[in-house]
């Protein structure tokens, strides 16, 4: 009788493992962040455009980078994102879909560099949503040091 029980949880945990993507959203079924699944499965499917394809953050996380990384981000993305990248910021409840939980999205294996660059580049156009377009405001280096920043779990300031 156990081992009936322990193959039909193994069998009902199947499918939702299988869709289960490597962003590893726990609130998959919020609608607030469906443009985010949706942008997902887009990168999963098509990849990103030629210009972003297989490009790589090579900065170190030294206090330099890091310095200019959280000056860009405050400057940049704070205000929607939140100081914690938890999507929270002063202007994030006027937005809908909300801002996304970046903080926690660069430590998954899914957000590779490629993918970063193209969202923050591109921004959210081609999915109807608020997130700028920072191509032409930012330079790649810029974006590269951000990135950066996010990734070593946005440190305060020494
Ligand atoms: C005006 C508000 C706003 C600003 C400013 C903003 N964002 Fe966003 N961002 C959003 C919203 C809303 C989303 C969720 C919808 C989407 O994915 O397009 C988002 C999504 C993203 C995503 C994709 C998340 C995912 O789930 O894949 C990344 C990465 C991102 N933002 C990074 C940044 C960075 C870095 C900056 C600063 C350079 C920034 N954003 C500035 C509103 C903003």
């Amino acid at each position: 009788m156990r081992a009936v029980v322990v193959m039909l949880a193994a069998l009902l945990a199947g499918p939702a493992a299988a869709q289960d993507d490597s962003f590893g959203r726990a609130d998959d079924q919020d609608p607030r962040f469906a443009a985010g699944k949706l942008r997902h499965r887009v990168y999963e499917r098509d990849g990103v455009p030629d210009a972003y394809a297989g490009k790589r953050n090579l900065f170190p996380a030294d206090e330099a980078i890091l310095s200019a990384g959280r000056g860009l981000y405050i400057q940049h993305c704070g205000d929607c994102h939140g100081p914690d990248g938890m999507g929270d910021g002063d202007d994030a409840s006027a937005l809908s879909p909300s801002p996304a939980m970046i903080g926690e999205l660069v430590q998954s294996p899914g957000a590779a560099d490629e993918y970063l660059l193209w969202s923050i580049s591109d921004g959210g156009r081609q999915f109807a949503t608020r997130m700028p377009a920072f191509k032409g405001k930012l330079t790649e280096n810029q974006i590269w040091a951000i990135v950066t920043y996010l990734r070593a779990g946005l440190p305060p300031a020494e």
